[in-house]
């Protein structure tokens, strides 16, 4: 089986001919081309975060607190990636993070068509958000062979929750995470500056304009009245008194693999997983949400001790394939990356998120080649140097 550290042989044997990569091969290279390719509103709305954005920086910069330890002479000729996860036996732990306005990094609208084509293409699953630009039936549809999860934000309407879990299901999603860190909005600057809120406008609401339980509730179609639409979406977007009485009734809309996304506190992951879910997505929303809070990293051990053998999905700050590494040595089951395929795609499109996936895979593999270490099992916390 090919290590997907091979990629850079590919690209430096293309040297050879005098071809170099069209698309970048650092983070910073790559946010600065996304800037360039977008509207000031869009590019805004994905690398903003919530005040200062002192969390969303943390998240990255926290990595650097932990070392890997290298081991040497250890075997590491062929690395396994490889994992389990929930019903799902995958070539590697990456997983495309739900982004709910990737729709709009696409030059054509349609984002969620992209990023769908590539995981088809990598084998990187996506977790489709439900704020998406066409609806999650075409979404699932272009995912190929290649599996998906379904991303719910918990609508105030209780039949539309139950309705977009049964289109999901349908459509194929073998999986649903529930966001919970977002039943209410954070107080994001960069957004506020240009008085842009995107769905506002009636983008990325294809899920519930093409939803029959959501068109029910409206005295115009959103075809008829998009403004009164996009209002209804506002104002039924979330339940913000949710709590953790109502698992009980997530748990009963779906026999898929159920995930809680949002989870940074090891007592939450104990009520969670007493509430039947099968899986825990520790994130604090790329620091889009709450400013002030801990780097997302710094929370996952705790987590992952609390959760057992429930496995962990671990987000927020992934830039690298170093931090793949560190996550899963600190033991999460699978890494969501997110703001780097949102910029991959603006810069180069569907092959730009693909450029983004091998990167890291391969960054990833390399590191654990020099570094001695062969298969994820071999990744544990002793690992890790505390800086
Ligand atoms: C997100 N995220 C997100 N999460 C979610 O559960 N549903 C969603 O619709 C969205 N939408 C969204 C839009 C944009 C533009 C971004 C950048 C992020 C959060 C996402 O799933 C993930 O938690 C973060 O992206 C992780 O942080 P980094 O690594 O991107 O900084």
């Amino acid at each position: 089986m090919p290590n997907y550290g091979d990629f850079q042989l590919e690209i430096y044997l293309q040297g050879l001919a005098g071809v170099r990569p069209s698309l970048p091969m650092t983070y910073a290279e790559l946010a600065r081309r996304a800037e360039a390719s977008l509207s000031q509103e869009v590019f805004s709305y994905v690398a903003g975060g919530a005040g200062d954005e002192h969390t969303q920086d943390l998240n990255v910069a926290a990595f650097d607190r932990y070392g890997l330890i290298p081991r040497m002479l250890a075997g590491a000729a062929e690395r396994d990636l490889s994992v389990e996860l929930l019903g799902l036996s995958l070539a590697s732990p990456l997983m495309l993070a739900p982004v709910g306005v990737i729709g709009l990094c696409a030059q054509d609208g349609h984002g969620d068509l992209a990023t769908a084509r590539a995981a088809a293409r990598t084998g990187v699953p996506m977790i489709a958000s439900t704020l998406s630009a066409d609806p999650l039936e075409d979404v699932a549809a272009a995912l190929g062979d290649t599996p998906g999860w379904f991303q719910l934000y918990t609508p105030a309407d209780r039949e539309l929750a139950a309705s977009f879990v049964r289109r999901a299901e349908a459509a194929g999603f073998q999986g649903i995470v529930v966001t919970l860190d977002t039943q209410i909005l954070g107080w994001r600057p960069r957004d506020l500056a240009l008085a842009s809120f995107p769905q506002l406008q009636g983008k990325c609401l294809a899920n519930y304009f093409s939803d029959e339980v959501f068109r029910a509730k409206l005295d115009k179609t959103p075809e008829e009245d998009p403004r009164a639409a996009a209002l209804a979406w506002a104002l039924g977007f979330s339940d913000p008194a949710l709590s953790w009485d109502d698992l009980a009734w997530l748990r009963s809309l779906t026999d898929l693999p159920l995930l809680l996304k949002g989870i940074g506190h090891p007592e939450d992951v104990r009520r969670a997983v007493d509430g039947g879910v099968d899986g825990i997505y520790c994130s604090n929303h790329g620091g889009r949400q709450a400013n002030g809070g801990a780097a997302a990293i710094d929370l996952l051990p705790a987590v992952v001790a609390a959760a057992g053998d429930v496995p962990v999905v671990f987000d927020s700050g992934v830039r690298g394939g170093e931090h793949v590494v560190k996550a899963l040595a600190l033991g999460a089951r699978a890494v969501g990356v997110g703001r780097p395929y949102a910029y991959g795609l603006a810069v180069g499109g569907e092959d730009g998120i693909v450029h983004v996936l091998r990167s890291l895979l391969a960054e990833a593999d390399l590191l654990m080649a020099v570094d001695g270490y062969a298969s994820i099992a071999d990744l544990t916390p002793e690992a890790l140097s505390a800086r």
